[in-house]
């Protein structure tokens, strides 16, 4: 019977994490279960780094950026005398079932565990929206809001002085953030891993805008997809305006979640409890047409496509 759960944050940090490691922590104590904290991620499940969670450790975090229990990607979690290691740390202790907040990276991590028999159970935690299966992950929309005060700053300042800005979002190699806030930030163009676009096309749609008066424009990027100072350069030539760039960087992983995403992490964190607590293992949890649902880790990391919202490209694209 699972009665001692420990729970570990993963990956690049979301904001929410708190607000599921609250969720969990609480209904784990409605059903008598106690709850152990890694701290770090993987590495400190190696390394032994745990505390008892009570009440008191979660109650005011709800409202705070980032993750209490910090947070690593840890590559030696690959070698598998290292997971022995983390494995018995946990049943040293009596722990009988782990709950990972993270990406897909971390849910690998987690499924190799689950493989060596030990129970666990994955949350979406990651500000990419990269996850197979979930329409959300958790951090998603509070990176959103970010984005777009940004881009709606930058606006202000390219309108001033006329120029074109280029600017690169996070999403590792998932668009998802890029696009919803290029609609949201009215964007005259935006650029995304999952789909190919001409540097003409992209030169003639800025044109064309300048010819229809308007005097600036704001391109959205994903990371990774090319060089944005070369880009710059290119679109400067050929437009013949004043270009510049800006990364947004880590300040999109930053700040205090959104309600959505504070309702997102406490449904999910209410679930994972009442999967272990009924015998699941192995499972990793979604939330699909705002239904919480789950399907089993392997599935997602491995059979399971993400799918580019084509229906709000097409919107994008009538928009500029
Ligand atoms: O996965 C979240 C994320 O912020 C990605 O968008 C980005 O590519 C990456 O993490 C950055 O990682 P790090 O914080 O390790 O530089």
């Amino acid at each position: 019977m699972i009665n001692k759960i420990a729970i570990l944050t993963s990956g690049g940090d979301a904001p929410g994490m708190n607000a599921a490691i609250r969720s969990v922590v609480y209904a784990a104590f409605r059903a008598k279960c106690d709850v152990f904290g890694v701290y770090d991620g993987f590495l400190g499940l190696y390394e032994n780094r745990m505390i008892n969670l009570n009440l008191d450790h979660v109650s005011d975090i709800i409202s705070k950026g980032g993750t209490i229990l910090g947070s690593t990607r840890y590559s030696g979690f690959f070698n598998k005398s290292i997971r022995k290691i983390a494995i018995n740390n946990m049943k040293n202790i009596g722990i009988n079932a782990l709950i990972v907040i993270g990406g897909d990276g971390s849910y690998s991590g987690a499924m190799s565990i689950f493989k060596m028999g030990f129970p666990c159970v994955c949350l979406p935690g990651t500000i990419d929206n990269d996850v197979a299966g979930t329409d959300y992950t958790i951090g998603y929309f509070t990176a959103l809001e970010t984005i777009v005060e940004a881009i709606d700053k930058l606006r202000d300042t390219s309108i001033s002085h006329q120029r074109i800005f280029i600017v690169e979002v996070m999403g590792r190699y998932c668009g998802d953030l890029t696009l919803a806030a290029s609609v949201a930030g009215g964007c005259e163009f935006v650029i995304l891993p999952e789909v190919d676009y001409l540097p003409e096309e992209l030169v003639n749609r800025i044109k064309l805008s300048i010819i229809h008066g308007r005097k600036h424009a704001i391109v959205l990027i994903t990371e990774r997809v090319c060089d944005i100072n070369e880009l710059a350069v290119f679109l400067g030539n050929e437009i013949k305006c004043e270009t510049r760039t800006t990364v947004l960087g880590h300040i999109q992983r930053g700040g205090s979640p959104v309600a959505y995403d504070r309702i997102l992490a406490s449904r999910m964190g209410v679930y994972s409890i009442e999967l272990l607590l009924n015998g699941y293992s192995g499972k990793c949890i979604a939330v699909k047409n705002d239904k919480i649902i789950h399907y089993d880790i392997i599935d997602t990391i491995k059979n399971m496509k993400r799918v580019i919202k084509t229906d709000l490209l097409e919107i994008a694209k009538n928009i500029y």
